[in-house]
């Protein structure tokens, strides 16, 4: 098992994803309704947070409702809609303690009043902090984020703001919502599943993957430093040869 010590002894990643899966199993496995294991999920996500911001990691993306997860039944949305909201009330004193800033990806517009309200208001208190910058995806999907950047890139067009013809991968990015944030170096999959579930897409390109069989509310701070662990050995080459890399 790797140690806070043993990670900082070498490059951390700049930006680590985590898609948070197996709430759901983890709940059924004890007989018990899937809320417990969202409830669960929660206490994973603080400690994930805390070990992430003591190992000094610049940017933690938290996939935490999909575009689809809309689908799920009424009262488990509800449910986690909720626990999203006591989250955020229980939580933003202890972001502001430990210097960590709140940003949201997804379509917002999507959620309950109250919740982006209390949204907003967490982002504004919290932009102060200059730790550790934690963003969460909510009501997210990548399809979503990629169909809304071509909109704005048609409408900057037709209004003459920008010239569609001459458009650069550094142009399109600026449409994204991640705008700003460098692209995860590491990515982590909890619960065995090996897919992305149209979580960004675009940014994961050169990213380094990490699944692990456990479930999100069994992972824990020296499952993450063991993933960073992980990533520490890789050699990521970018389409270049080994030599070139070793090379330089
Ligand atoms: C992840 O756990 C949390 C969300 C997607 C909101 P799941 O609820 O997907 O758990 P499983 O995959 O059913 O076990
Ligand atoms: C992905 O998990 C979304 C989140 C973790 C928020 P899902 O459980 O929704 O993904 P699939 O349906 O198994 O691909
Ligand atoms: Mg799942």
């Amino acid at each position: 098992m790797a140690s806070l010590e043993n990670i900082k002894a070498g490059i951390l990643p700049s930006h680590v994803a985590v898609i948070m899966d197996g709430n759901g199993r983890w709940a059924k496995q004890r007989g018990l309704d899937r809320v417990f294991g969202h409830q669960a999920g929660v206490e994973a996500l603080r400690k994930v947070v805390e070990a992430a911001s003591e190992a000094g990691i610049g940017h933690l993306t938290l996939y935490a409702f999909s575009t689809e997860n809309w689908g799920r039944p009424d009262d488990e949305v509800a449910a986690l809609m909720g626990l999203m909201v006591q989250s955020l009330n229980n939580e933003t004193e202890t972001l502001l303690r430990n210097n960590i800033s709140l940003r949201v990806i997804g379509d917002i517009d999507r959620l309950d009043e109250g919740l982006r309200h209390k949204l907003v208001e967490t982002i504004r208190l919290t932009s102060v902090s200059s730790g550790l910058k934690l963003i969460i995806a909510l009501s997210y999907s990548s399809r979503w984020e990629i169909t809304e950047a071509a909109r704005l890139i048609a409408r900057d067009a037709s209004a003459g703001k920008i010239n569609a013809g001459s458009l650069t991968p550094a142009d399109f990015e600026k449409y994204l919502s991640t705008d700003g944030i460098p692209d995860p170096e590491l990515l982590i999959r909890t619960s065995g599943e090996q897919r992305i579930s149209n979580f960004l897409l675009w940014q994961l390109a050169y990213t380094e993957l990490f699944f692990t069989s456990k479930l999100w509310p069994d992972f824990g701070k020296e499952d993450f430093y063991d993933a960073i662990s992980d990533f520490q050995k890789r050699e990521r080459r970018f389409g270049k040869t080994s030599e070139q890399i070793s090379d330089k």
